[in-house]
């Protein structure tokens, strides 16, 4: 069949700017990385000069990086007096660190891809299989940070307290296992909150771990949270809460592994179970904002970190809560609910 031209120029339109978005990201590492958008926040209307002087950078290059801010939209351009403005909404998302939408840091995660594409090429024709910590270590603090701004907003005020009974149990004490806890940023923030809790986190990827007790030092919550290379399989004790923030889908063999998590458990204890937002229609899925990340990420890193392990499952980050229900009928849990959503994360509850 002949191509048909109005079909061909709107998809033509769509690639193209795809391709801007995917070139203003490696403009966005830049900015967070040189502290262009810091200096910006608050600063008012900057000469490019202005701003390559208080960052220490080439004024020619920041001239070029202001301007291609411009026609993305992040900044504001003055033809006036030939300034740039960073607005108070894009430096909530690109400068402040602190803030509930802060996105600058965890497109790292998106610049791994681009590193890790030949070994992914190898991969596609081999067994499907790359390990978590054969990538490159952009993808462990991208994913830190990716995460980090919905677990501060979210975890403490609103996804234990959806929990039956969790929050109060803590506040008395209890212990606390994160599994797949990566850099350990789940842990640090419910160290923080129940301060008569003890917080176990475990992670089969020992730099993940270092990085991990690092953080807790300089959050002052060493005391409190412990740290131990282990997998899934591995961690041990008695615990009121055994958690799993966005990485049991990445893990090979999640029926079993939420099975352990079973015999981990005390009596009256529950899993809490955090997983990337899926429709539970496929095709309703697609059409989603977040649906273009996650099958991407699942595939570069999800769906091969799960194929490297015993089973190899091979869930993907898009399973939803059917793939997620399964895994916990088959792994005997008499009890799975749905307890919280975000526009990136859903939220449930087991319990034997
Ligand atoms: C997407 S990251 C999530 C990290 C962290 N929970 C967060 O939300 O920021 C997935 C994590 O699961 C860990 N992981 C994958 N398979 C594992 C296994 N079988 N046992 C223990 N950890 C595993 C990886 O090392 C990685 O840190």
């Amino acid at each position: 069949m002949e191509p048909d031209k109005k079909t061909l120029h709107k998809f033509i339109g769509t690639f193209l700017e795809d391709m801007g978005g995917t070139a203003t990201m490696a403009m966005v590492c830049l900015g967070d990385e040189l502290g262009l958008y810091e200096a910006m926040d608050g600063a008012g209307a900057v000469s490019a000069s202005g701003l390559a002087d208080s960052t220490g950078c080439n004024a020619r290059l920041v001239r070029e990086w202001l301007d291609q801010q411009a026609s993305a939209g992040y900044v504001a351009y003055d033809p006036e007096d030939d300034t740039y403005r960073l607005p108070a909404e894009q430096a909530m998302a690109l400068a402040r660190r602190d803030s509930p939408v802060f996105l600058a840091a965890g497109i790292q995660t998106m610049a791994s891809m681009y590193q890790d594409l030949d070994r992914i090429v190898d991969v596609f024709r081999g067994d499907g299989a790359m390990p978590w910590g054969d990538h490159s270590p952009s993808l462990f603090r991208g994913t830190a940070e990716f995460f980090r701004p919905s677990y501060q907003t979210n975890l403490v005020a609103e996804w234990i307290p959806a929990l039956d009974g969790v929050e109060s149990r803590l506040g008395d004490g209890g212990k606390i296992a994160d599994v797949g806890c990566g850099h350990g940023v789940t842990s640090v923030l419910m160290a923080q909150a129940y301060p008569q809790a003890e917080i176990y986190g475990f992670d089969y990827h020992q730099p993940s771990i270092d990085s991990a007790r690092e953080s807790a030092g300089i959050a002052g919550v060493s005391g409190r949270v412990t740290f131990r290379a282990a997998t899934a399989k591995q961690f041990t004790g008695e615990f009121d809460l055994v958690c799993f923030f966005d990485c049991l889908h990445d893990m090979g063999d999640p029926v079993g592994i939420a099975r352990h998590a079973r015999d981990q458990l005390v009596d009256g204890g529950t899993v809490m179970l955090v997983e990337p937002f899926a429709d539970s229609d496929k095709a309703t899925n697609h059409e989603l904002p977040t649906a273009k990340v996650s099958y991407a990420a699942s595939t570069f890193i999800c769906t091969p970190n799960s194929l490297s392990q015993e089973v190899g499952r091979g869930m993907g980050a898009q399973a939803g809560e059917p793939g997620m229900r399964a895994v916990f009928d088959e792994a005997g849990y008499s009890h799975f609910r749905r307890v919280a959503e975000t526009t990136v994360s859903i939220v449930y509850e087991a319990r034997p």
